[in-house]
């Protein structure tokens, strides 16, 4: 069931030096589909999320959350949008306490939040550590639990697996499935790692500020050196012969074996 869509119309965004980071952008977001952000280092990513997160407005164009009656929603208050650098969210905490102030303030029930959060495969001993006394991926897998934990339309996770070891980086992916098994919520997130292309259901690519979504057949056609530079010949033969079942296959099997595995 379609609860709600975002739409950008000719949207455009230029920080103070009147440059247009983003531009010429009209694009659907729905919550069907699990979207995947891709574009080089400094194409605008973080600034996309920013945006839909309410966070930046655009200086042309518009974007605009609505819901199933067209009625404008609040996209501050209903998309939650993790941050790339962990360090931004945290600073001498611990999760427990940190969850406890969040949940209250929302008026969320506390009461399944510890045992999700063991579903995550989070060891009980992390909950309570400072998170400024952890390494670089763990204070990223901490703070990035939160934002699961956290109810919201849609859930924009910017790159939520860099730093991150490959088997972390299943147990989160697993954990986003189960819960989206569970609950109709929107996905975006945006990486440099080919083979998350390959969980997601449309690819939406960065290309000198403007955003174009596409398929994944459609990959093999651009001519853009970094959607290329993913193009392994495993990729390109992958991405050859994608049918859109193949993504609802992978997370079926990321999310079936990762459940009940602790770390
Ligand atoms: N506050 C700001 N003031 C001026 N320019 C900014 C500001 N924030 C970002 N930019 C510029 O906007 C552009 C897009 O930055 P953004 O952080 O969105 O890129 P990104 O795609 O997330 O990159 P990365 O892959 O490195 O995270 C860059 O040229 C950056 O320098
Ligand atoms: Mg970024």
């Amino acid at each position: 069931m379609r609860t709600w869509r975002i739409l950008l119309k000719n949207l455009g965004l230029a920080f103070t030096d009147g440059l247009e980071v983003l531009r010429d952008i009209s694009l659907e977001i729905l919550p069907d589909n699990i979207y995947a952000l891709v574009g080089p280092n400094g194409s605008g990513k973080t600034t996309f999320m920013k945006l839909l997160a309410g966070i930046l407005k655009p200086t042309r164009g518009s974007i605009e959350m609505l819901d199933e009656d067209e009625i404008p929603l609040n996209m501050r208050r209903e998309v939650l949008l993790s941050f790339q650098n962990p360090d931004i969210s945290f600073s001498h905490l611990t999760l427990r306490r940190d969850l406890m102030e969040v949940f209250n303030l929302r008026g969320e029930r506390l009461e399944d939040i510890w045992a999700r959060l063991a579903d995550l495969g989070i060891p009980p001993e992390y909950v309570d550590r400072e998170l400024d006394t952890l390494s670089y991926g763990w204070r990223k897998i901490l703070s990035l639990s939160e934002y699961l934990l956290l109810p919201s339309k849609l859930l924009c996770l910017d790159e939520p697996t860099a730093n991150l070891d490959l088997l972390w980086s299943m147990r989160i992916w697993g954990f986003l499935f189960r819960e989206r098994a569970k609950r109709v919520f929107g996905l975006i997130f945006s990486t440099h790692r080919p083979e998350e292309l390959l969980i997601a259901d449309r690819i939406l690519y960065i290309d000198r500020g403007r955003i174009k979504e596409v398929s994944h057949r459609d990959l093999l056609a651009i001519n853009n050196d970094y959607i290329k530079a993913m193009l392994t010949p495993q990729m390109a033969n992958i991405l050859a012969n994608w049918d859109t079942s193949l993504a609802e296959e992978l997370r079926y099997f990321i999310s079936e074996a990762t459940e009940g595995d602790k770390a």
